[in-house]
């Protein structure tokens, strides 16, 4: 099961990801880099709609775009994208340190800003947070890849509350293979395949839209679902508790440790996708460990 494990010394990169890798989250009691009161301020005084139902506000680097964020005015859209890059850019760095061997092959990912009471929430079962699940994006494929996320709470008086329960390894020797969360195919080389994925890739060049998901994707996927839709799961898994104070961070694999928020309010969050081959233990990756159990390749080589 998953630990809380109180970084003592951030220049020990190897052993910060070695405890990732082995399903453990990173815990710091305060925010360990500059993270100036006047911006906690501002984030903490954003009113957004009434309605629980609206996502996140996220900041995405490769298009340098702030999405779902309801501003007063122009002025006050522009402050919330200046700090959720500054934000996003502190993180970054301060992992550089914290997880050095990952950093020359990570890839970027979304920052954002969580400024809904997490209790309560009234959201589509597949998009709940409170409910145990690992994490997948259906526009993001990762191809073997890994989630790591960096998470931050700034509310001045509310802890975060999550449960956690049975890894990835151990989730899918229960749950794999069994009525809705059937093993995938594998790659299909085949002529057919093969000219399949060459239509999907030439249709996404000209601007369609089109998730290239791998047969390993579109398992994640399934077991995000699979899990959050499956009652006797949520109700009989084994769980542990885990309060994450006002100002402490945290940084997990949420591919790999099944997770729930079920509150709190104000939390940041960057997310990096870490290569398959920039692993410790690559062999222990969800990716691996599902082409082991099925005997076929899950992702283009
Ligand atoms: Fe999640």
């Amino acid at each position: 099961m998953t630990k809380k494990i109180l970084v003592e010394n951030i220049n020990d990169s190897l052993k910060n990801c070695k405890e990732l890798e082995q399903g453990n989250i990173l815990f710091f009691e305060k925010i360990p880099f500059e993270f100036p009161q006047d911006e906690i301020q501002f984030l903490l005084q954003q009113r957004q709609s009434g309605s629980k139902s609206r996502k996140n506000i996220a900041c995405k680097p490769q298009i340098d775009k702030l999405t779902n964020h309801i501003a007063a005015n122009e002025e006050e859209a522009k402050q919330m994208h200046a700090i959720l890059k500054a934000y996003s850019s502190r993180v970054t760095q301060f992992l550089q340190t914290l997880l050095s061997p990952y950093s020359s092959k990570w890839k970027l990912d979304y920052a954002s800003f969580r400024p809904y009471q997490e209790m309560g929430r009234k959201l589509r079962t597949r998009a709940r947070n409170d409910l145990l699940h690992v994490d997948s994006f259906p526009t993001r494929p990762m191809h073997g890849g890994r989630i790591l996320r960096f998470f931050t709470n700034i509310n001045p008086k509310e802890p975060r509350k999550w449960i956690t329960s049975e890894p990835f390894q151990d989730l899918i020797k229960k749950y794999g293979g069994k009525p809705g969360l059937p093993f995938p195919h594998g790659v299909d080389y085949s002529f057919q395949g093969r000219m399949l994925h060459k239509t999907k890739e030439w249709l996404k060049s000209i601007g369609f839209k089109i998730p290239m998901r791998s047969p390993y994707d579109r398992f994640m996927l399934n077991m995000h679902n699979y899990l959050k839709e499956n009652e006797a799961f949520q109700k009989g898994c084994p769980k542990s508790h885990w309060e994450f104070p006002p100002n402490s961070c945290w940084a997990v694999f949420t591919d790999q440790v099944s997770h729930a928020a079920i509150s709190g309010q104000y939390a940041l969050e960057q997310t990096i996708f870490i290569p398959r081959d920039a692993l410790l233990y690559p062999e222990e990756s969800p990716v691996s460990i599902l082409e082991r159990i099925t005997g076929k390749c899950m992702v283009s080589v």
